[in-house]
């Protein structure tokens, strides 16, 4: 499997893990500010058959419930798996086992692929990987909408790590150095050499939501 050396760090988080999105945690409420308007804004644009790669707790999978459509939730972290299906309101959604490269194979038709907080595990090369692939498995028209940290430059990303630490806020310090966050630019790139034109609309300081339509 790839893109899974981050794993264990949310095994050990999941259970705290709706705690955090809620902003109890002082250092990363600025990143998961305005979580649930990220969330109801992706699952609005999303088309009906959807594909959730990263589900986590099961937040955006409950968001695109809310609004009708039918989602496949993918999450490697079993902890994870296991906390989204046992919310009551989360009973009949099947959540597999994968990642945002390898993972079963979808035999439905899907017109839109989907994650948040996930994309910036992934290396640059696996980045590309992916949004091929995802290419391969979309219609024209088809959509990718991410929502993820990620940064206009480096300098950006240089000054906001800056003030992470400046604020004592070492953990996201150390995470935003330790993980991959793109910049906007190579994003954009990455999608339009597959085939994709993308927009991007920023959510907070750190969030962006990609929205990428194949042509
Ligand atoms: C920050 S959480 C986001 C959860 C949820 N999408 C949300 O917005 O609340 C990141 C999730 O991605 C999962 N993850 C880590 N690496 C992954 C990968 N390579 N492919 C898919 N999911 C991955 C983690 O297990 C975790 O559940």
């Amino acid at each position: 499997m790839m893109g899974r050396e981050f794993i264990p760090i949310f095994s050990d988080w999941a259970a705290e893990y709706d705690e955090t999105v809620a902003g109890k945690d002082e250092e990363y409420r600025a990143v998961f500010l305005k979580y649930e308007q990220l969330l109801a804004e992706i699952a609005e644009k999303a088309g009906r058959s959807v594909v959730e790669f990263g589900s986590g707790t099961g937040n955006l999978t409950q968001a695109l419930l809310d609004q009708g459509k039918n989602v496949l939730a993918i999450e490697p972290s079993p902890e994870m798996r296991r906390i989204a299906k046992s919310k009551p309101s989360l009973s009949k959604v099947t959540f597999v086992d994968g990642d945002m490269e390898v993972f079963p194979e979808i035999t439905d038709a899907i017109d839109t692929i989907v994650s948040t907080y996930v994309f910036h595990h992934l290396t640059e090369d696996e980045k590309q990987r992916v949004i091929g692939k995802y290419a391969a498995m979309l219609p024209k028209g088809g959509k990718v909408l991410f929502g993820d940290t990620m940064f206009l430059s480096l300098a950006r990303k240089m000054e906001l790590i800056d003030e992470a630490r400046q604020a004592g806020h070492q953990r996201l310090a150390a995470d935003l150095e330790r993980e991959y966050y793109p910049v906007t630019a190579d994003i954009e790139r990455y999608f339009r050499q597959q085939g994709f034109t993308s927009r991007f609309k920023q959510i907070n300081e750190y969030v962006w939501l990609v929205e990428a339509q194949r042509e």
